[in-house]
């Protein structure tokens, strides 16, 4: 390794350990993005900004800290299941997938307490004879459920309804990323639960202890709360993910269409059959690289993320230190941040929805780098492959009329590390952020690229061990970088789906390593949500299915 080759890395280093909380003076007056932070969240920001509305970068990256405007165009379907031929007269869920929305057209007993997702309460999960069990209630009451409207006709409630909506002018939303549907305590509902609703009760809810009243599963109450700020926002509600994209539909007279509503026979989940799970998850499958680019768009200008801030976002929980954490930050500071996105939300209101997208970039950026990195790391046992394979990433960047080698490699890193974002334009302050975090890791990828084509350039000195350098510099990058591609499944056959945990359903070992599985190979294995209240998973909170579809 060349003198150079160590300046560079040392540059990284440097770069990668300065701490972002060393920027925030304490008790300083102004709680407020910082390009800094933006910088060493660089990875962070650009996994948010890639996998917004994408299924499988969000399962993945399942603790949200961002939230974006979004606008669903006219003519785009949504779908919802209930109990009544009527629509909803509260705030209800809408689902982008049928399937989705099948699971909750359903009489109203056996539903669950609380959490809803793309329908009315899910289904219950069957006891093991199969039969619905009773709802049981938070208050112990198992009469009352949670959400019930006062003037429903029990009498009616022998079917469940699918209904079908059109709608029939934009609509304007806020979208909460990662797997805000996700009714878990490891901080799926942080940016919803502690951010905009401000509720604290929950916060020292860690994984294992009984969840305070108001927590995970409070989604009748959520819902109230969220359509509350969204009335002052001038938005129709809340999009958010769990297994399927759902948005949180705050009044169902207002820009929707009904142009459907079918009874479901009484049978209702029964006539899934065997390939109900199958099925499933194929639709949710259809949807892990995005929801279609013109049914949801995102308004990436106006993002606001609490990693633009000087935050401690540390999890308190040692095992998972990849998953970030709002439950360190101090209501002054959860606050300015909610200020900082209500005042983005009205500066954004009458601009044009899209002037940037920036995961358009973000995708350029992966498709140009994600498998020649892994290729790299795991796959080439040769020096001179290796230097081949460097050579035809980085060659585009160098001029050759440069003699000096030093001036020439720096001039490279640079091009390379501004490619792709010279493209755009920055307008807004969030545009500037993202632009600061996607160029701290274009500079990564770049810097450590030219590192390693040095190890394995330099004749006179290399050996194998350069070999062994150079792949461990690429699984560092690698790890640091965290893109949902690095794990996703090969192809899988067309009677099988690759499966990664959605809130409610998957195992551990599904997270660790996602596979193609055809719905009847079920491996047994710890629910990864941590079956909460026994809920998710089988009834014995295990299992990599929806304990509905078991
Ligand atoms: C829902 O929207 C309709 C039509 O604009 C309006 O008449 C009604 O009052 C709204 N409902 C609520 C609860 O705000
Ligand atoms: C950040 O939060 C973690 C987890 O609660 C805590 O251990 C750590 O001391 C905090 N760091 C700072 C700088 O406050
Ligand atoms: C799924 O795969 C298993 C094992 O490979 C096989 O026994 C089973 O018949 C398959 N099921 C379906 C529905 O194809």
């Amino acid at each position: 390794m060349t003198v150079r080759a160590f300046t560079f890395l040392a540059a990284c280093v440097a770069s990668a350990i300065s701490p972002v909380l060393a920027h925030s003076s304490a008790g300083s007056q102004e709680f407020r993005p910082s390009h800094d932070a933006a910088a060493e969240r660089g990875p962070q920001i650009f996994n948010a900004v890639h996998n917004a509305m994408r299924q499988w970068g969000s399962s993945l990256h399942h603790n949200g800290m961002s939230y974006f405007l979004a606008e669903v165009p006219e003519g785009v379907l949504f779908h919802h299941g209930n109990s009544k031929i009527e629509s909803p007269t509260d705030p209800d869920w809408l689902a982008y997938e049928i399937e989705h929305a099948e699971g909750f057209a359903r009489p109203r007993m056996g539903r669950p307490p609380g959490g809803p997702p793309g329908g009315g309460k899910p289904p219950r999960p069957p006891t093991p004879e199969g039969a619905p069990q009773l709802d049981l209630v938070e208050d112990g009451n198992p009469q009352r459920v949670i959400g019930d409207h006062p003037q429903t006709h029990i009498a009616e409630e022998t079917h469940g309804y699918l209904h079908v909506y059109r709608t029939s002018q934009p609509l304007r939303y806020l979208y909460v990323d990662g797997m805000g549907g996700g009714k878990t305590s490891m901080g799926t509902l942080d940016s919803q639960d502690y951010l905009l609703r401000g509720v604290g009760s929950v916060r020292e809810n860690m994984p294992g202890s009984r969840t305070a009243p108001g927590g995970p599963m409070d989604e009748q109450q959520r819902a109230i709360d969220l359509c509350e700020l969204c009335k002052d926002w001038q938005l129709e509600g809340v999009i958010r993910m769990e297994a399927g994209f759902e948005i949180i539909q705050c009044n169902f007279s207002v820009g929707l269409e009904q142009i459907q509503v079918l009874q479901r026979p009484e049978s209702g989940l029964d006539r899934r059959g065997e390939l109900g799970n199958l099925e499933f998850v194929r639709g949710l499958a259809e949807r892990y690289q995005g929801i279609g680019s013109t049914r949801t768009i995102i308004d990436y200008s106006s993002m606001v993320s609490a990693f633009f801030f000087p935050a401690n976002l540390t999890n308190p929980n040692p095992k998972r230190p990849d998953l970030p954490r709002l439950s360190n930050l101090a209501d002054s500071e959860l606050s300015a941040i909610k200020e900082y996105l209500t005042n983005t939300i009205e500066e954004r209101r009458e601009k044009p929805r899209r002037i940037i997208d920036w995961q358009d970039v973000s995708d350029l950026i992966v498709g140009r780098y994600a498998d020649r990195l892994e290729f790299m790391a795991e796959h080439i046992q040769s020096i001179s492959i290796m230097s081949s394979e460097i050579s035809f990433l980085l060659d585009v960047f160098i001029d050759y009329s440069e003699k000096d080698e030093g001036t020439r490699i720096s001039a490279a890193v640079d091009r390379c590390t501004n490619f792709y974002l010279r493209s755009i334009r920055p307008e807004t302050e969030a545009d500037q952020l993202i632009h600061t975090a996607f160029k701290s890791v274009t500079e990564e990828i770049c810097s450590t690229l030219f590192v390693v084509r040095d190890v394995v350039a330099a004749k006179a000195t290399v050996s194998s061990s350069s070999l062994t350098l150079a792949v461990k510099m690429l699984r560092s990058l690698i790890t640091k970088l965290g893109w949902a591609r690095f794990k996703r499944c090969p192809a899988c056959a067309v009677n099988e789906v690759c499966l990664i945990p959605m809130w409610p359903f998957g195992t551990v070992e599904d997270y660790e390593a996602p596979r193609c599985t055809n719905g009847t190979q079920d491996r047994d294995g710890e629910n990864y949500w941590g079956g909460f209240r026994g809920r998710p998973g089988g009834p014995d909170g295990k299992g990599p299915w929806p304990a509905a579809m078991q």
